[in-house]
């Protein structure tokens, strides 16, 4: 069985990012799974992070295929003689890692162009579940990192998934995005009834380690309130601060892979990975 997950907040700069990365590292190399991580975001920050920079240059520059493609298939054929043809999903999966035990690490690239898809967006949110639907069952986990937006491509990583964990940064109006994603989540469930689509928790993430400003305890309790009030988990282990994580991101390293993070970040960041599976029911 594959479960689909996604990370979701309407507001940036949380740690959608970061945290999809570490997860599907932490899920392929340390729980063994067969990981399929899908950067949702035209920015493309998670393709940058798994590629790093310079490979994920040259991969533009050959002018390979994205998650663009998944959802631009139909649309300006590049040459109309041609009869429409489904996207090859090997043409759009780059392979990252591949363990001796049988799990592995696999990526659907994003690019800028993904902004297009936003602006002509008609009849295309059930293509992504649908190319997923096809490739699921070489994967144990698909794991999608979402943009900030409320939009078709929301629509589409809620069609795809099973789950939905929403990584928040205690900080001034950290609950901002909160109430609209609650009620995006429930008009979805309205609109699509034959679909399972659970909370499987709000993660704390970059929280400050010692001398708590009182600012991050607001912010902490205001959201757990608003969660209790829709009825959603939060996870019992956080993400703390640390620079170990940009600096791996960086350099394409997971947090527990690099020499200079300190053993109880790894040991941290291992316990959320736990927290997680946990969460979606996988362990
Ligand atoms: N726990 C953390 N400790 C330190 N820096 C973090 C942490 N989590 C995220 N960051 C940094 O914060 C910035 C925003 O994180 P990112 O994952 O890109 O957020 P999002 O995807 O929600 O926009 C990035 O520069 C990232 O490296
Ligand atoms: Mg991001």
């Amino acid at each position: 069985m594959t479960v689909a997950v996604s990370l979701i907040n309407m507001k940036g700069g949380v740690g959608k990012t970061t945290l999809t990365f570490n997860l599907a590292w932490y899920c392929a190399w340390q729980a063994n799974l067969r990981v399929l991580a899908v950067d949702l975001d035209p920015q493309s920050n998670l393709s940058q992070y798994f590629m790093g920079a310079e490979k994920y240059l040259e991969y533009l520059n050959e002018d390979r295929a994205t998650v663009v493609d998944i959802f631009e298939q139909f649309s300006a054929p590049k040459s109309s003689r041609h009869a429409p043809a489904l996207l090859d999903p090997k043409k759009v999966i780059y392979n990252l890692r591949r363990w001796r035990d049988g799990s592995l690490l696999d990526l659907v690239p994003s690019r800028l162009e993904l902004a297009w898809t936003l602006k002509n967006p008609t009849e295309k949110a059930h293509l992504l579940p649908q190319f997923l639907a096809k490739v699921g069952p070489s994967y144990d986990l698909i794991i999608i990192d979402c943009a900030p937006t409320e939009s078709i491509l929301t629509a589409a990583a809620y069609r795809s998934s099973r789950y939905v964990v929403v990584p928040v940064r205690p900080e001034f109006l950290a609950t901002i995005g909160l109430p609209l994603l609650a009620r995006s989540l429930e008009e979805f469930r309205l609109m699509h009834q034959d679909q399972a689509l659970d909370m499987a928790g709000i993660i704390f993430n970059d929280l400050r380690r010692s001398n708590t400003p009182p600012e991050q305890k607001r912010s902490r309790l205001a959201v757990s309130t608003l969660a209790a009030e829709f009825g959603w988990p939060v996870f019992d282990v956080a993400a703390h601060h640390s620079e170990s994580y940009p600096a791996g991101s960086r350099q394409g390293t997971p947090i527990f892979m690099t020499d200079y993070a300190r053993d109880y970040v790894k040991d941290e960041f291992s316990a959320v990975g736990e927290n997680f599976l946990a969460s979606i029911g996988v362990k």
